[in-house]
């Protein structure tokens, strides 16, 4: 299971499917794993309760317009104190799998000794879970690093990765007993680029080289913390979850437009993919990253670490990408391929106020026409089959890892009737079910794909945009806590119950 060192799979652009037909039963294989996915910050507010101190998303929320409305993560979903209540909702759905994120600042506040308070949440929420029959699926970072490690640092420096590796081990020294599966990083482009090039996301950096630098030691630090787990515990799933995209030439006939397309893909998903799964960062990302440092950052032995053998790769899909060597003519603000709403032609930021964002020269995002979720991201179910047809083929397969869908959904903009309950067929539910049947075309066409996860269980704090913008499957109303299951929500639990996508 050892990677062929250096060798890389060159970019080649593929040709978009046909639409998978929308009827039809579609049956999963069984034992195939339903579930939802979460993360700490988004829902869990009480972040001044049990000990826990500041986050970079505590703090960044405090910059007056980094967040939509102000919004922040002090109350939340207040899942900290309905946990209970929404275990038993997810057993209302069906769920076999919960894919919820550790705070770090929680568990081990200000990045200091273990919180016996903290670990004591995720205690309980795991037994609660385990009680009902659901798999806890824990994931160790997903982006509210503590605000002390960023002061001293962040990210950027190389420390931060034994910090983290050290923090992973306390959660599981804390849950081991009951908890087998471990992502050790959610999204590490987001935690990298997005957050310290782009600026978009905490701790709100602008700077080049700081994104490569957190890249490469996010990427240590899930090598660490993977190889510390597997050690002590050998019957460990480990894995790491990745947000990829299909990068489309916007004319596949335009060599120009090929190699926008090959960049793009290199510097969002090769850059992670190859280090973890192939040994090395690829020879044309290592040049285009080459003026922000890379070489210099990587020390002996750091590739043989990061390229830990895992058991699971998770792979986060909303939408592909047109990729062109040219701007489009007609600037439209709302086309991005970021799954966090971040246009990136350096020519034009969603604010105004940012420097150019982190887009790699020569690369420009255009728009196909299709259906938009609210996010403004492209509805490309058959996007999902192309990516995980090709991760199992250059990544996964020939070392016999299982893919997981640990992210797929989309936010629309929900009016609830009276009762507070949302129709959503004609949109989220819609998604969801294409894009189901487009993970079943992988899986038909070979990918060894074993679980799904919808975004989200509940509507929650969606980042920079707050509470704006909704990816529940359940409606979360805000003034009284309440929840109620959507229709998509619904339809879901079915889907969980049965194993098949009604046709
Ligand atoms: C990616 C992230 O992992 C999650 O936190 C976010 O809310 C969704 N995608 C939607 O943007």
């Amino acid at each position: 299971r050892r990677p062929a060192p250096g060798t890389t799979v060159p970019f080649t652009p593929s040709t978009p499917l046909p639409a998978t037909s929308p009827t039809g039963d579609v049956a999963f294989p069984p034992g195939f794993l339903w579930g939802t996915a979460t993360a700490a910050f988004q829902i869990e507010g009480a972040t001044r309760e049990g000990g826990r101190t500041d986050s970079i998303w505590d703090t960044f929320a405090r910059i007056p317009g980094a967040v939509t409305g102000g919004d922040d993560g002090t109350v939340a979903c207040d899942h900290y104190h309905r946990y209970r209540d929404d275990v038993a909702l997810m057993r209302s759905l069906n769920l076999g799998a919960y894919r919820f994120s550790t705070s770090w600042a929680r568990v081990r506040p200000d990045g200091g000794a273990p919180n016996p308070q903290g670990l004591a949440f995720y205690d309980r929420l795991v037994d609660e879970l385990l009680d009902v029959g659901i798999l806890p699926w824990v994931t160790l970072y997903h982006w509210d690093l503590p605000q002390a490690v960023e002061d001293a640092g962040g990210w950027p420096v190389r420390d931060t990765a034994y910090r983290f590796a050290d923090y992973a081990m306390t959660v599981h020294d804390a849950l081991h007993d009951r908890v087998r599966v471990w992502t050790t990083l959610n999204e590490p482009w987001c935690s990298s680029f997005l957050s310290y090039t782009g600026g978009e996301h905490a701790p709100g950096r602008t700077s080049r080289h700081d994104g490569v630098a957190a890249a490469h030691h996010l990427l240590l630090g899930h090598g660490l913390a993977a190889a510390a787990i597997q050690e002590v515990d050998p019957a460990a799933v480990v894995g790491l979850t990745v947000n990829l995209t299909v990068a489309d030439p916007a004319d596949p006939s335009n060599p120009d437009d090929v190699a926008a397309a090959a960049k793009h893909d290199g510097l969002f998903n090769r850059m992670f993919l190859d280090p973890v799964l192939r040994g090395d960062y690829p020879a044309d990302v290592r040049d285009w990253v080459a003026p922000y440092g890379l070489d210099d950052l990587i020390h002996d032995g750091d590739l043989a670490i990061i390229s830990t053998p895992l058991d699971a790769l998770g792979v986060n899909y909303y939408n592909g990408s047109c990729i062109a060597a040219t701007p489009p003519a007609v600037v439209d603000e709302a086309v991005t391929d970021r799954p966090d709403g971040v246009r990136d032609d350096d020519d034009a930021p969603v604010r105004a106020t940012l420097p150019p964002t982190p887009s790699p020269e020569g690369v420009h995002h255009h728009a196909r026409g299709l259906p938009r979720t609210a996010m403004g991201w492209e509805v490309q179910p058959e996007g999902l089959t192309r990516l995980l047809t090709r991760v199992h083929r250059d990544y996964t397969g020939p070392r016999g890892m299982a893919l997981y869908v640990t992210e797929n959904g989309a936010a629309y903009d929900d009016v609830p009737d009276a009762d507070g309950f949302v129709d959503d067929a004609a949109d989220r539910l819609a998604y969801l079910d294409a894009h189901l049947r487009a993970v079943k075309d992988a899986i038909d066409a070979g990918a060894d794909v074993r679980g799904y996860f919808a975004w989200s269980l509940l509507d929650n704090f969606e980042w920079a945009h707050g509470y704006s913008k909704r990816f529940g499957i359940v409606r979360t109303d805000y003034e009284t806590q309440r929840r109620t299951i959507k229709a998509s929500g619904r339809w879901y639990a079915e889907v969980a119950r049965t194993g098949v996508v009604p046709g």
